[in-house]
C-alpha cells in the first residue's frame, strides 16, 4: 500500500451547519496509526482539520473517534489493522459535535461526576490520619474497572444512548461499582441512590457494545450487572457488609540523610 485515503467529517459551526466528508491521500509509511495519518493532514495539507489528541499512546483518552465505523483511538489503531486503504473517520456519536472531529464531552464528564468518583470516607471518621492498608485481594475487586481513561468510546458504542441521552451511560456506571467494590470507600448508599432510577442502571439492555470497544479492557458491561446485583441485594437486605479498609501505623518522621546540595548559581549582590 502507497497511500491512504482519508474520508474525513468536517463540519464548521457558524460558517458551514453542514456535515461533510472530505477526501484526504496520505502517503503510507509502516507502522502508521490512524492519528498519525490526521497529523500528515494537518501539518501537509489542510492545518484547519481539528481533531484531539495529546499522549499518542492510548493513555490520555483524548483521540476517541469513529473510525471505519467503529469507535477507536485514533493513536492506538494502526492502519493496517483496518485492512482497507480507505479510512473514514468521524466524531464520536452520541455526542455534541464541537468541529470537524471534536466531539462535546462535557456530558460524559457531568455524569462522571454525578456518581461522586473518588473514594468518600464518612463524615463522623473525619480524614483518616494515616494510609489504608490493601491487600492484593481486595484491589483485585476493582482493579479492572479502575483502568478507564475516560475516552467516552463505551458510551459512543452504546445503542442505549443512541435513543436515551438522559441514560447515564456504561462510563459512570462503571465508575459507579469501581468506587462501591472499594473497601475504603464508604459512599456506596449515596451512589446507589444515583444509579437506581429511571435513567440510572435500568434502561441498559445488555447489549455489550461498551466492552467490545474498550481500549482498555475494563468491561462496563459486567461492572454493570455486579452493580445491578448489588443493588438487588441492597433491596432484599442481603448485601454483606463490607469490611472496613485498616489503617496503616503512622510512618515515624525521620530527618533525610541525605543533605541538600548547595545552591549552583549564586545571584548577584
Ligand atoms: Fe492519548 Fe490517543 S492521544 S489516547
Amino acid at each position: 500500500m502507497e497511500n491512504v485515503t482519508f474520508k474525513v467529517q468536517r463540519y464548521c459551526p457558524g460558517k458551514d451547519q453542514r456535515i461533510r466528508m472530505q477526501e484526504f491521500t496520505v502517503p503510507y509509511t509502516h507502522g502508521m496509526t490512524v492519528l498519525d495519518g490526521l497529523l500528515h493532514i494537518k501539518e501537509h495539507i489542510d492545518m484547519t482539520l481539528s481533531f484531539r489528541s495529546s499522549c499518542r499512546m492510548g493513555i490520555c483518552g483524548s483521540c476517541g473517534m469513529l473510525v471505519n465505523r467503529f469507535p477507536m483511538l485514533a493513536c492506538h489503531t494502526p492502519i493496517e489493522e483496518l485492512n482497507s486503504s480507505t479510512v473514514e473517520v468521524r466524531s464520536l456519536p452520541n455526542f455534541p459535535i464541537v468541529r470537524d472531529l471534536v466531539a462535546d464531552l462535557g456530558p460524559l464528564f457531568e455524569k462522571h461526576r454525578s456518581i461522586k468518583p473518588y473514594i468518600m470516607t464518612a463524615v463522623s471518621e473525619g480524614i483518616p490520619d494515616g494510609e489504608f492498608l490493601q491487600a492484593q485481594k481486595e484491589l483485585e475487586q476493582y482493579v479492572q474497572f479502575a483502568y478507564c481513561v475516560k475516552c467516552g468510546l463505551c458510551m459512543a458504542a452504546c445503542p442505549t444512548m443512541a435513543t436515551n441521552s438522559l441514560f447515564l451511560g456504561p462510563q459512570p456506571l462503571g465508575q459507579a461499582y469501581r468506587y462501591c467494590t472499594d473497601l475504603r470507600d464508604k459512599g456506596a448508599r449515596v451512589r446507589f441512590d444515583e444509579t437506581d432510577s429511571p435513567h440510572g442502571i435500568w434502561p441498559c439492555h445488555l447489549a455489550g457494545a461498551c466492552s467490545e470497544v474498550c481500549p482498555k479492557g475494563v468491561d462496563p458491561a459486567l461492572a454493570i450487572q455486579l452493580l445491578r446485583r448489588a443493588l438487588v441485594l441492597d433491596g432484599l437486605r442481603l448485601r454483606r457488609k463490607k469490611q472496613p479498609a485498616r489503617l496503616a501505623e503512622p510512618l515515624p518522621i525521620t530527618k533525610p540523610k541525605v543533605e541538600a546540595p548547595e545552591f549552583t548559581v549564586k545571584l548577584p549582590g
